[in-house]
C-alpha cells in the first residue's frame, strides 16, 4: 500500500525516486531548513518522515505526525536532533546512516589538521590579497604533523578511520573513551589514556564523540588551559563538545597555537570574534559532504524507509529494542 512520505529538504535525486516508486513523497523544496511550526503542518499523516540533522524530532512533531508514522530517517549518522525517547514511547523507529561516512569524515579531519599545521587558508588569503613580495625565510612558519602525537578522543568508527589515515604521518596515535578499544589498538598501536593525559599529550587533539549530555563542553577553559601551547585542536563531530567562547580566548591570548573547526556551537551562528583570528581553519559542516558519500548517505535512507513501511528491519536502527518485535527478518 502507498504510504504518505515527507522530506524535510532537497536531498539526492536517486533517494527520492526510490521512495517515489513506491510511496507518496513531498519534499519540502524551499532551500531553508523549516521552523518547528511548519514542520507540524507539513507532516501530518506521514508514515515516515526523512529528516535532518536542522529538524528537532520530539514528542510534539511526532504527534503532529500522528498514529500512522512509523519511522524517522535522519539523513546524516548524528542523532543528537532527535529525542529518542518520544520515538521509542510510541513505537516509532529512529534511523541513521552509520559507516558510509567514516571516509569522507576522517579525511576532512586530516585535511583541517593539515590546513591549520600548514597555515594553508591564512597564506591563502595573505595570496590573494596581493600582499606578497617574495620568497621570506621566516614566513608562514608552520608546524610538522610527522612523528607528531595525534590524540583522539572517542574511539569509534570515525576515529579509528583517523588513527589510520594518520599512521601514514608516522604519527603516534593516543587515545581516550568511555572503554578501551582493542580495534583501534591493535591498527595503529593506539595507547589508551585518560582525558587529562590526551589533553595535556596531544600536539593535535581531535574529537569524534556524539553529543550527549556528559560530552557538552568536552573542552572547555580547563581543557584548553591544561593542552600544549603549540597543540591544534580539530572538531568536525558537534559544535558543543567545545565551549566556542573559552576557544576565542585561548586563541586571541595564544593558550593553544591554533584549531580548525567543522562544526559550531551554534549553528549557523558564530561565538563573537571568532572569524577574526588568524590561528583558527572554519568551514561550515562540510565533512560528510562528498559526492560518493551523500549518495551512500541516501541509499542508506531509502532502504531504511522502505524496509519499515513494509514491516521489514531498517539497515541502522538507534532504538532497535523499542521497535525490533514489530520486524520479520
Ligand atoms: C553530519 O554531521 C552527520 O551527522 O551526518
Ligand atoms: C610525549 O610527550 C608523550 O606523551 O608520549
Amino acid at each position: 500500500m502507498r504510504q504518505k512520505i515527507y522530506v524535510t529538504r532537497e536531498i539526492p535525486r536517486t533517494t527520492i525516486e526510490a521512495l517515489q516508486a513506491e510511496h507518496d513523497v513531498t519534499v519540502n523544496s524551499e532551500d531553508r531548513a523549516l521552523s518547528p511550526d511548519e514542520l507540524r503542518r507539513n507532516v501530518a499523516g506521514c508514515a515516515a518522515i526523512v529528516s535532518l540533522l536542522t529538524d528537532r524530532i520530539d514528542g510534539a512533531l511526532l504527534d503532529a505526525a500522528g498514529p500512522n508514522c512509523r519511522i524517522v530517517a535522519n539523513y546524516a549518522v548524528g542523532t543528537n536532533n532527535f529525542d529518542v525517547a518520544s520515538a521509542t514511547d510510541r513505537g516509532i523507529a529512529l534511523t541513521n546512516t552509520p559507516g558510509v561516512l567514516d571516509d569522507a569524515t576522517a579525511t576532512h579531519t586530516i585535511a583541517l589538521m593539515l590546513a591549520m599545521a600548514r597555515r594553508i587558508p591564512e597564506a591563502e588569503r595573505f595570496l590573494r590579497e596581493g600582499r606578497w613580495d617574495g620568497w621570506k625565510p621566516m614566513f608562514f612558519i608552520g608546524a610538522d604533523v610527522d612523528r607528531k602525537i595525534l590524540g583522539i578522543a572517542g574511539a569509534g568508527r570515525i576515529g579509528r578511520n583517523v588513527a589510520r589515515k594518520a599512521r601514514a604521518f608516522d604519527m603516534k596515535i593516543i587515545y581516550s573513551d568511555v572503554a578501551r578499544n582493542r580495534d583501534i589498538e591493535d591498527e595503529t598501536g593506539a595507547e589508551f589514556v585518560n582525558k587529562d593525559d590526551l589533553i595535556s599529550r596531544s600536539d593535535f587533539l581531535t574529537l569524534h564523540m556524539p553529543l550527549l549530555p556528559e560530552t557538552r563542553h568536552y573542552i572547555s577553559a580547563h581543557e584548553l588551559g591544561r593542552m600544549k601551547p603549540t597543540a591544534i585542536l580539530i572538531n568536525a563531530s558537534r559544535g558543543p563538545i567545545v565551549d566556542e567562547k573559552a576557544l576565542v580566548e585561548a586563541l586571541r591570548a595564544h593558550r593553544i597555537w591554533g584549531a580548525a573547526l567543522d562544526v559550531f556551537e551554534d549553528e549557523p551562528a558564530l561565538a563573537p570574534g571568532l572569524t577574526d583570528l588568524p590561528n583558527l581553519v572554519i568551514v561550515p559542516h562540510i565533512a560528510s559532504a562528498t559526492e560518493e558519500t551523500r549518495l551512500q548517505m541516501g541509499a542508506i535512507v531509502s532502504r531504511n524507509v522502505l524496509a519499515v513501511l513494509s514491516g521489514r528491519a531498517p539497515d541502522a536502527c538507534i532504538n532497535w529494542e523499542a521497535v525490533a518485535p514489530r520486524f520479520t527478518e
